[in-house]
């Protein structure tokens, strides 16, 4: 059985990368370059799978609920990706490395009884990016 829980947050970032120039930074990220960053409104979906449980649930969503709080949503939610983030001290905030970041955190932290099958994450309307997670 697979369960899949949908979670929001609201942060801030600017794509720039210190291996390029400024113009090479311009040409690549467009608008995204903008010197003083911009917002957006993410929206992940966090897909568990395994057997149910005693109880006929795939997983108790309060202890993942509570895992997701404390490892993702805390340290993302209303902040600025690339100055309140420690892992985007040297990596660029893309939405790309922000599911990474996502997944890393979620991995090293899983308690659960289902494996983390997949997250999915959307930026905008137009951008959804998807990672199976292939891990107990
Ligand atoms: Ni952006």
């Amino acid at each position: 059985m697979r369960l899949t829980r949908r979670y929001r947050f609201a942060a801030s970032h600017r794509l720039d990368s210190s291996a390029l120039s400024p113009e090479e930074n311009r040409t690549l990220y467009g608008k995204c370059n903008n010197p003083y960053g911009h917002g957006h409104d993410y929206s992940i979906d966090i897909s568990v799978e395994g057997p149910l449980n005693a109880d006929g649930l795939v997983v108790d969503r309060r202890a993942l609920d509570r895992l997701v709080e404390e490892r993702v949503l805390r340290v993302l939610d209303h902040k600025n990706l690339n100055q309140d983030v420690p892992e985007f001290e040297r990596a660029v905030p893309t939405t790309e490395n922000l599911a990474s970041v996502i997944e890393r955190r979620l991995r090293e932290h899983w308690n659960l009884a289902p494996r983390l099958a997949r997250i999915r994450i959307a930026e905008t309307d137009r951008n959804t990016f998807e990672m199976e997670t292939p891990f107990s």
